[in-house]
């Protein structure tokens, strides 16, 4: 395939290399002179291991060429990669000046050109941004409609640098975010060699997988440095501590505990997280990654909390399908289910509870005590009978989705459900159905 490749800079020079190497007809186009005659002179423009001997090669055997013309790269091309910089302005938002310049050349390049052309961003971009933003300046320059006069994608790129070669060769995501099927073909044609699995996804959702990676991977790094200083205060070997940390992979470097929903709690999370957090407060070490935490647990307690205020709920009755921490326990402490009921009586709701788990004559001990303390009249609360709990009120909190399995659908008929568990995708089809996060 005929590939342009704007912008070539980290991204551009090691994208263009590489689809070269592959066999495809690759021009690269960059208003900086300097980078567009390195590349025709054969040699790479960025410091990067193995670019200068790659570039060298696929430039002497006529695979890869260099130009400043973005009409003559997209007249040649059946698919442009936009690779421009995307920094931040100076108040820290997304700055799109390089973006939205290239679009509009090459939406006026589109303008002149015949045939189909597939305009693909890999510039990391908010999501949303090409909606709100590149398609437009797009349709505006080429008098085109995105998905129909040309073809427009969204292509996240995950290489770093030090490693690109090797991260484009396998690569730990490939997302594709396409909206026609003709530009999904041109991406997949790309990656023909990989046995990675392809990813199609809205375009939207791509932007959003780019920005969560990064965001995942700086979170990790200030986690772990955050252990050391713990550690080190402590007089204990931070690196030693994340060595078995990592080395469950069960629990710790695993997809446990990585889906969007409720708050967690229970009697350990919370419990430890506090102590931890104070004993290094005495240590005079500060833990933001650790407040941090803390502080977006209680903020998904008030998401359910004003999910469930907002709703237009004449008598103020609700009911729950599961109080406990999690399901398959009858562990009432620190449950986000309870401090969010607790909320829910001060602003003056009744509550009807039902959970399979927790029987009122069963409860004992500091969990007894716990739940005592919080909601005092949970007796009154609590019900064996799920149905009844059903009919108290239209509007249900699910907090353990396996409660409404067994339930008859009828049952549910008119009720506003208030989702804090992940109920299967077709529940949010109902009118009345709101996700805590989704
Ligand atoms: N560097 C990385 O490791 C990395 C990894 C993944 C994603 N990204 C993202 O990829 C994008 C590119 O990053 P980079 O590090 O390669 O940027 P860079 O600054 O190294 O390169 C951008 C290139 O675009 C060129 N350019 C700007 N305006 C142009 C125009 N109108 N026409 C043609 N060329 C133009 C610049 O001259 C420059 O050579 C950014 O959005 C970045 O966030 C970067």
């Amino acid at each position: 395939m005929k590939v342009a490749i704007i912008g070539i800079g980290y991204v551009g020079a090691v994208t263009a290399a590489c689809l070269a190497r592959d066999g495809h007809d690759v021009i690269a186009v960059d208003v900086n002179p300097t980078k567009v005659a390195a590349i025709q002179n054969g040699q790479a423009p960025i410091i990067e291991p193995g670019l200068p001997e790659l570039t060298a090669k696929v430039v002497a055997e006529g695979r890869l060429r260099a130009t400043n013309d973005v009409a003559l790269a997209i007249a040649e091309a059946d698919m442009c990669l936009i690779c421009v910089g995307t920094p931040s302005n100076n108040v820290g938002g997304l700055e799109l000046t390089y973006v939205l310049r290239v679009a509009a050349e090459i939406g006026a390049a589109l303008k002149k050109r015949a045939g189909f052309h597939s305009v693909v961003v890999r510039s990391t971009i908010l999501p949303g941004t090409m909606d709100s933003t590149v398609i437009p300046a797009l349709e505006a320059a080429s008098g085109k409609k995105a998905g129909k006069g040309f073809g427009i994608g969204y292509y996240p790129e995950f290489l770093r640098e030090g490693t690109a070669i090797k991260d484009y060769d396998d690569p730990g995501l490939i997302v594709f975010g396409a909206r026609d099927d003709a530009t999904f073909e041109h991406l997949s044609s790309l990656q023909e060699s990989t046995s990675h699995r392809v990813q199609r996804v809205e375009i939207r959702t791509a932007e959003g997988v780019k920005y969560f990676c990064n965001a995942w991977h700086a979170l990790k790094i200030s986690f772990a440095n955050e252990v050391g200083n713990i550690c080190k205060a402590h007089g204990i070997d931070g690196p030693e501590v994340m060595e078995a940390l990592v080395s469950d992979t069960r629990l710790n470097v695993s997809k446990a505990y990585l889906r969007p929903g409720f708050a967690y709690g229970g009697s350990c999370l919370p419990k430890d997280l506090r102590a931890l957090r104070q004993s290094a407060r005495q240590l005079n070490v500060p833990t933001p990654v650790l407040d941090g935490t803390g502080a977006a647990n209680e903020v998904q307690i008030d998401q359910a909390f004003q999910l469930v205020t907002r709703i237009k709920n004449v008598n103020r009755r609700v009911s729950f399908l599961g109080v406990s921490f999690k399901p398959d326990t009858d562990d009432l402490r620190e449950s986000p289910l309870v401090l969010l009921a607790e909320r829910l009586l001060g602003k003056g709701y009744d509550i009807s509870i039902y959970d399979a788990n927790v029987r009122m004559s069963r409860l004992t001990g500091a969990n007894l005590a716990y739940v005592l303390d919080l909601l005092p009249h949970i007796s009154r609360m609590l019900r064996e009978d799920i149905e009844q709990v059903l009919a108290f009120s239209d509007v249900v909190i699910v907090g353990h989705a396996k409660l409404l399995r067994d339930i008859d659908p009828a049952k549910l008929a008119g009720k506003t459900i208030i989702d804090l568990a992940g109920l299967p995708k077709e529940w949010r089809a109902r009118q009345e159905y709101y996700g805590i996060c989704w």
